[in-house]
């Protein structure tokens, strides 16, 4: 069956899902008030870096599934399945998520809806918001216009954002029950290419749904900051943490994803998401169950903080130093630099007195936007021209090809801190360099 679905909020998540959902064969309408964003994404142009997903926009809108507008109206009258896709930032100065965004799309969507409708929720909120909304929207919505708010958590990663929005390990539905309706049904519909695959459907209830993505988000970033802090006690005893996390990942209660230990976690999810996590938890008096989060954050926090320190020690002295940055996106496959721990790094380190070069394949604009005093360099080679440390921090496939020849002719002092132990040591040792991995001998 094919739907009319609206997706609001065209970011990572919401351009996304939405030319996703039309690739499914569904007849979808983006919506945004960011003019610029709209007008690239029209032409067929993906305002960020996402593997494969200019190719799924462009398929789409060429086939006339899939179209922009800024028009809340347009997309009321159009669609009877809205998906909410809009950011929820961390507040300045707070732990607590912003919630402006979300309430927003409710507040102009409810009064201009003109048929039943039912309205999924994608963004990570605090447990308690989707209730919250569902009674603004009934209150919101015409007289006699039937409107339901249900939970669809997104677990999408960048980098691999359409093959987990196409094929996820599972979908997860959170609905009213105090209010039931027919958003299961709608879901169904939607998904029903994904369900016949087999993909897991798991249907609760609003609370349980909205608690799924934080603690899913929250696990993942304990599972981090866990070889992290083993990573801490690996150099205090002279162990390698690489080869414990392949020891003990082996254990298949345990397994090998995410135990990569390094500069840690960044983005535009794990890190606002803890915070906000442990702000809700603490509304709810609830807060000493995830005061261990404090500490995750922590642990992470202090990776930075340990990069700089192995700078300074391969420096001497930072002041006067020239330092080469390769990677600023908090992760490979991406230009996101949200909390990205190697521009936290650069920043550090220049705001200590050295002449820092940054190069990353794609985040350079995103880069300069937010850090516009760094030095910025074409080419991994050119970054680290007369350097007298290299340090590897996100670990591109081109970084982890890097030829230490080609590079040793060009730095001042062979030395490299790799900041994600993405690189083999014996052939950097081999080649005459000094080689610090974070977490090894
Ligand atoms: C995350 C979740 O994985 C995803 O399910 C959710 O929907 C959104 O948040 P994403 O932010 O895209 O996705 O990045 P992810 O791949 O989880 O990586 C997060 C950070 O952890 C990156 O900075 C990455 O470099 C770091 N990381 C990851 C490690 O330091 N070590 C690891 O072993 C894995």
């Amino acid at each position: 069956m094919t739907c009319n679905i609206a997706v609001f909020g065209t970011g990572y998540l919401g351009a996304t899902h939405a030319a996703c959902m039309a690739e499914l064969g569904h007849h979808v309408i983006g919506v945004d008030v960011d003019a610029s964003k709209l007008a690239k994404l029209e032409s067929g142009e993906v305002p960020f870096y996402e593997p494969g997903l200019q190719e799924v926009l462009q398929r789409n809108i060429a086939a006339g599934r899939l179209r922009f507008t800024s028009s809340y109206q347009e997309a009321a009258s159009f669609a009877d399945i809205h998906f909410l896709g809009v950011g929820t930032p961390q507040k300045k100065g707070e732990f607590a998520a912003d919630l402006t965004y979300v309430d927003a799309v409710i507040e102009q969507l409810a009064p201009l809806l003109e048929k039943p409708a039912v309205i999924f929720g994608k963004s990570t909120v605090p447990v308690g918001t989707a209730a919250r909304l569902a009674a603004k929207a009934r209150q919101l919505a015409p007289a006699g216009v039937d409107v339901e708010v249900a939970w669809n958590p997104e677990f999408l990663r960048e980098g691999f954002a359409v093959q987990d929005t196409l094929h996820p390990d599972r979908l997860v539905l959170g609905i009213d029950r105090d209010f039931p309706g027919r958003a299961e049904e709608a879901a169904r519909a939607v998904y029903a290419q994904l369900l016949d695959e087999g993909i897991p459907f798991i249907v609760t209830d609003l609370a349980t749904s909205e608690l799924v993505k934080t603690s899913a988000n929250a696990f993942l970033a304990t599972k981090i900051s866990f070889i992290n802090a083993m990573a801490e006690v690996c150099e205090a005893a002279g162990a390698d943490v690489t080869v414990l996390a392949d020891a003990i990942g082996h254990d298949e209660r345990i397994g090998r994803k995410f135990l990569n230990a390094g500069v840690g976690f960044g983005g535009g999810c794990l890190p606002k998401d803890i915070r906000a996590f442990m702000a809700r938890a603490g509304e709810l008096g609830a807060d000493q169950a995830l005061t261990f989060l404090r500490e995750v954050d922590d642990i992470n926090m202090r990776r930075r903080a340990r990069m700089v320190e192995l700078a300074r020690e391969a420096c001497g002295s930072l002041l006067g130093a020239r330092v080469a940055v390769l990677g600023a996106a908090f992760k490979p496959d991406s230009d996101d630099v949200r909390d990205s721990p190697a521009l936290n790094v650069a920043g550090q380190i220049q705001l200590q007195g050295a002449a820092v070069n940054v190069y990353d394949p794609k985040a350079m604009d995103n880069s300069r936007a937010l850090f516009p005093t760094l030095g910025y360099s074409t080419s991994a080679l050119d970054a680290c021209s007369g350097a007298d440390v290299v340090l590897v921090l996100t670990e591109w496939r081109e970084f982890k090809e890097l030829n230490p020849n080609d590079l040793g002719r060009v730095v001042r002092q062979k030395s490299l801190i790799d900041g994600r132990n993405c690189l083999n040591p014996t052939t950097w040792r081999d080649a005459g360099w000094t080689y610090r991995g974070l977490g090894r001998p």
